[in-house]
Formats: structure tokens, sequence, C-alpha cells
């Protein structure tokens, strides 16, 4: 195989000296997040993720985003009131939430802590959202509809219709997934499963694990060298979720494809700076890397 060329992400954002020195500004300006999934337990018994959003926003909310809702399944069970860690959170439950949501313009991260309810949302999701990064199970509630449909314009709308490209962050088992090979194809071939995702679905693809691998269409990939085996941890795949979301919701103006790529690699290099500036004696878990 022939060695293919890549280049390497800095880690300069968020910026908080320019967030500072921006006087006139005002949360409307730095850019709205909504975070849709937690599927909370049922009331019965079961599985809940609410966890995994509330990570997912509370990183969006520390990497400056102006506005931060999460928008969590309705269930018949219990759905908190408000975030008690990050009570500058907007937590919102139910269909009408989620149809609400998606008049604000923000940027939609769905599938964290998703679970089964994130595929009655997606297809709405798909057509409507005006700025998209899909996570964990929006990406397993993806790849069926994904297998059955030739072409990424009858799966969402493009680039041009919706004027910015949908990201897709998958760990290696979840691009295996939408792939239809093994994670350990996936492993070998990492360059190549990025790109070939990010060709196939024409997506901005975030591999992630070790050396995470920024792909888009026809573009050179970025590969991150910042992080380590910190952040082997669940929950870090969410923070970065929100922090890329809050990476692409800062900016509106002027964007071109290579830029919204870049933004996507400037959230991973931060993810990973985070874990490196780590310095206590025991290992963090993911809601202490955003603390
Ligand atoms: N070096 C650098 N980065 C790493 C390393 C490592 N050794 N290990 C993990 N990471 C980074 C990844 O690049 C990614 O950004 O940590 C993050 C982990 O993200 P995910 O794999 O999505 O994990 P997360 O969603 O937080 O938790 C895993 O999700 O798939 C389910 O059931 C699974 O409980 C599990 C949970
Ligand atoms: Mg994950």
């Amino acid at each position: 195989l022939a060695p293919r060329a890549w280049t390497t992400p800095s880690a300069h954002w968020p910026d908080v000296a320019a967030l500072r020195a921006a006087h006139d500004s005002h949360k409307g300006a730095r850019g709205d997040v909504l975070v849709l999934g937690g599927q909370p337990a049922p009331a019965g018994g079961g599985v809940g993720m609410t966890g995994a959003a509330i990570l997912a926003a509370r990183a969006a909310l520390r990497a400056g985003a102006g506005r931060v809702w999460v928008a969590l399944p309705a269930a018949a069970s219990y759905i908190p009131a408000f975030d008690a860690g990050a009570p500058a959170l907007m937590l919102r439950s139910g269909d009408a939430a989620f149809a609400d949501a998606l008049h604000t313009r923000a940027v939609v991260v769905a599938g964290c802590g998703g679970g089964a309810a994130m595929a009655p949302w997606l297809p709405r999701l798909l057509q409507e959202a005006p700025r998209l990064v899909l996570d964990a199970d929006a990406l397993n509630a993806l790849g069926p509809v994904a297998a059955t449909q030739a072409s990424p314009d009858t799966i969402w709308q493009t680039r041009a219709q919706r004027g910015w490209t949908t990201v897709l962050t998958p760990h290696p088992a979840e691009a295996a997934r939408l792939l239809g090979c093994d994670t350990a194809a996936v492993q070998a071939h990492r360059l190549h499963a990025a790109e070939a995702l990010a060709q196939r679905l024409q997506a901005v693809v975030a591999l992630k694990g070790s050396g995470t691998v920024v792909a888009a269409p026809d573009a050179t990939p970025y590969v991150n060298t910042s992080g380590d085996g910190l952040l082997a941890t669940a929950g870090t795949g969410d923070v970065l979720a929100g922090l890329i979301g809050a990476r692409l919701a800062a900016e509106t103006d002027g964007r071109t494809p290579e830029m919204e790529q870049r933004m996507v690699a400037e959230a991973v290099a931060a993810h990973g700076a985070l874990a490196q500036a780590w310095k206590r004696a025991w290992p963090p878990a993911a809601n202490d890397l955003i603390a």
C-alpha cells in the first residue's frame, strides 16, 4: 500500500483570551448546541443513559457555547428538572422539545446515550437539523438506513442544501458496523477506513481511538497526536461529541468544507490536550476532564 499524506491539527481552541476580549459579545453570538440523547431508564427498571447526554452538554458549555439544550426522549420515567452539576443546561423532554429545538439553528449533537429512542427521531433529524453531529446510538440507528440507500443524498441533505457538512464520530466498532466489516479490519487500515466512510457518506468522519483520524470527502485527513491512555474510560466520547458541537457552533460565517473538517480536528486535538493536562495522582473519569 502506498503511504498516504496526512496532517496534524493544533489545539488552539477554545480561545479564552478572544472570548474575554469580545466586549460586545452576547450569548447568542457564542453559538447554540442541542444534545439529543440520554435515554432515561424506564420506571419499571431497565437501561438508562441520561449521563451520556449530560456529559456532552456540559462539555459544550465548558467549551464556550452560548446556550446548550438537552432534549431527552419522552419516556414514562424520571427526567431530571435540571442538571445540578451544570444548572445552565436547559433540559427538555419529549417530541415537542425535539421539534422546537430544530428551529433554534443550534448544532445538534445526536446519539449520546440515545439508545433505541434514536431511531424514531432519526429521519426528521437527518432532513431538518441545520448542523448535525452523529455519535454512538445515532450512528447505530443510521447503519440500517445507510445500508439500504444508494447515495447520501437520500439519507440526509447534501452540504449544499444544509449549508454544513454532517459530522460522524464513530469509535472503531461503530465504524465497522457502518462499513460492514469487522473492527480488526478498521484498526488495521484506520486512514483508509475513515476516508472510505467520509467518501461514501459525504461526511466529515472522526474515527476515534489512539491517533483519531479526521477525514472528509476529497481531502487530506488529519491524524490527531494529542491524548493518551487516560481517555480510555466511558464517557470521554460523549465529551468529545459536545466539544465538536461547540466548535462548530462558534463559527457561522464564511465556512468552507475544509474549515469544517479543520474545526472537527481542532476539537479532537483539544480533547486530547485535556487528558494530557491532567496532573493529579489518580486518573480522571470523563466528567473530571471538563470539571
Ligand atoms: N489514546 C488516545 N485516545 C483515546 C484512547 C487512547 N488510548 N482511548 C480512548 N481514546 C479516546 C477516543 O479517541 C475517543 O475520543 O477516548 C474517546 C472514547 O470514545 P468512545 O469510544 O466513543 O467511548 P465512550 O462513548 O465515551 O464510552 C464507551 O460506549 O460504545 C459504548 O458500550 C460502549 O460503554 C461503552 C461506551
Ligand atoms: Mg461513544
